[in-house]
């Protein structure tokens, strides 16, 4: 049932914010499936980055759908605000809402996906009873709040077990639900990556750094797709 793609998105925080537009547009140009649009607010995470006037900024120069990853508390007035600012999907951590399942019907009330950000020691067992209802379950293999940190490693057996809930929920809906790692995802990690089920990733130091410019983000974005899609075949071929 695993999709057999996979999509790269990668995270704006490690864009140069005084040209976002110009970098929105250098990274789909570049290949890139969407756009992560990472938004802390200080208190969940140590670190405070921009809001959905910044998001609405972006929109026009984003053919792609803005993948906004909230990592604010409380999130349900954000979320209204974001869906107006044109996101294309809105993912929460479970511990930012006091009722998660509300906050998802939320989401999907506004159109938008809808997805679920566990974090390197949030247990799988908050999917129990809303995953059927998700578009999105996305596991954070860094402690979120910057770009730049080191895969998290214990995230690999971790992903094996969503990939197989996440499967089981596919084949119960029959509606696709993407299984998304983000932080510390490099060319160099992401067949073990794609190989433990995740279909999309989220790449930001590893792909807006250096050269920042349509050809070098091109060069990233493929490699870490190349590796990925071998780790995705290897993954059909032991479950088939
Ligand atoms: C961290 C963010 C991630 C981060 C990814 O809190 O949620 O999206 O920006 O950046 P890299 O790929 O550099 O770890
Ligand atoms: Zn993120």
């Amino acid at each position: 049932m695993m999709s057999n793609t996979i999509r790269i998105a990668p995270s704006l925080l490690s864009a140069d914010f005084a040209r976002l537009g110009e970098e929105v547009r250098a990274v789909i140009a570049a290949g890139a499936d969407r756009s992560h649009f990472d938004v802390m607010g200080n208190r969940c995470v140590p670190n405070l980055t921009v809001g959905p006037l910044v998001c609405q900024a972006s929109k026009p120069h984003s053919s792609v759908p803005i993948d906004v990853h909230l990592m604010v508390k409380p999130v349900d007035a954000l979320i209204p605000m974001f869906a107006q600012a044109g996101a294309g999907i809105i993912s929460f951590h479970p511990e930012a809402s006091e009722h998660v399942d509300r906050s998802i019907q939320l989401i999907k009330s506004l159109g938008v996906k809808a997805g679920l950000v566990l974090n390197p020691a949030t247990p799988l067992h908050v999917l129990d009873h809303v995953i059927e209802q998700l578009d999105l379950v996305l596991l954070m293999s860094v402690n979120p709040g910057f770009g730049g940190q080191s895969f998290i490693e214990s995230t690999l057996p971790k992903l094996e077990k969503a990939r197989r809930l996440v499967d089981t929920a596919m084949k119960n809906t029959g509606r696709e639900i993407w299984l998304e790692v983000d932080g510390g995802v490099k060319r160099d990690n992401a067949r073990r990556v794609a190989e433990a089920g995740a279909d999309t990733m989220v790449a930001g130091s590893a792909v807006i750094t250096g050269a920042r410019n349509t050809a070098a983000y091109a060069e990233a974005i493929a490699g870490i797709r190349d590796e990925a899609l071998a780790g995705q075949q290897r993954l059909a071929l032991e479950t088939a």
